[in-house]
């Protein structure tokens, strides 16, 4: 997903949460709440395969004040492990120093948060804390570029640790941004990289089977692979997946060839990131998602 986060990004999940309304009996992900986790940030000194800054600037050289892309300066006083950026402090005296995804103990105190973060949602009382982290994996690259596939990897180990150590669930979500091999180049990385994963005791389930996702379907500026798509969503399944799809917010209204991809996943995910603002605006959504909703439970899709 590309949209500006510092370390965690809710995605909506809430829309298939309450076990009554649902499709399926709760699992990892029906009736739990789910977060993105992004995992995509390296530093220069991290001793990571690039050791360069990753994410935080637009020139991995040095992280100058005109190159930063974060918003948030983030709390790093949990992580044992931080790296110097080009400021010199952040005008409290405090050194301005950045964290590493490749750091284990890093990523281990994100999981320890999201096991302890008490999140007040009045309609889903029993969601107080984070169940579910989705690891997006950025992986276009990951097949022909060894050093990024060693980061992505170290990194999905990093989440791995941290779930098994804490609690929260983890599962795989494939980003296809600027990914034109996706189809075929998702199942070797599946085949190569993932499926070990979902071996481990915090990997996520539904419906009894292990949870994956691929995002950037129906997307314009997303590749339009549509029949690789269902060949790629069929083949996951086959291997006893449960599949997602992150899909964009009018897929149900959608008249492209993409209609008939939606349709073939186990859970939709539409997009909701900045689609509405304000209470009112939440208000005019409300409709939009009640549709997309009743659509789904017809056809039994989370
Ligand atoms: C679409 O995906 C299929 C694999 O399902 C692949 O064989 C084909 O070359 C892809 N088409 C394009 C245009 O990339």
């Amino acid at each position: 997903m590309k949209v500006p986060s510092v370390i965690l990004v809710l995605i909506v999940c809430l829309s298939a949460a309450t076990p009554l309304l649902a499709s399926s009996a709760a699992g990892d992900v029906v009736g739990k709440l789910t977060v993105g986790y992004q995992g995509w940030f390296a530093a220069k000194g991290d001793n990571s395969p690039r050791n360069s800054w990753i994410h935080w600037v637009d020139n991995s050289d040095h992280p100058y004040k005109d190159h930063q892309k974060f918003d948030v300066w983030p709390d790093t006083r949990e992580y044992t492990h931080t790296y110097q950026t080009g400021y010199a402090n952040l005008g409290n005296g405090q050194p301005a120093k950045l964290f590493s995804s490749w750091d284990k103990q890093t990523v281990d105190t994100h999981f320890k948060w999201m096991h302890e973060v008490n999140i007040l949602v009045p309609i889903y009382p029993k969601m107080n804390n984070i169940d579910t982290a989705a690891l997006q994996r950025f992986a276009g690259g990951v097949k022909s570029d060894p050093v990024y596939r060693k980061l992505l990897n170290g990194v999905a180990d990093n989440v791995r640790a941290g779930a098994e150590a804490h609690g929260p669930k983890f599962y795989v979500m494939w980003d296809i941004s600027g990914w034109n091999n996706f189809a075929t180049e998702i199942i070797e990385d599946y085949d190569n990289n993932v499926k070990s994963l979902t071996t481990s005791k915090a990997y996520a389930h539904q419906n009894g089977k292990p949870v994956v996702c691929i995002w950037g379907f129906g997307f314009n500026d997303r590749p339009q692979n549509i029949t690789g798509a269902l060949a790629l969503i069929e083949h996951l399944k086959q291997q006893g997946l449960y599949v997602v799809g992150g899909v964009q917010t009018q897929w149900r209204t959608d008249t492209t060839a993409w209609k008939d991809v939606y349709l073939k996943l186990d859970m939709l995910q539409p997009w909701a990131v900045g689609r509405f603002g304000g209470v009112k605006g939440a208000q005019d959504y409300k409709p939009t998602l009640e549709a997309d909703h009743n659509t789904l439970k017809q056809h039994n899709i989370g």
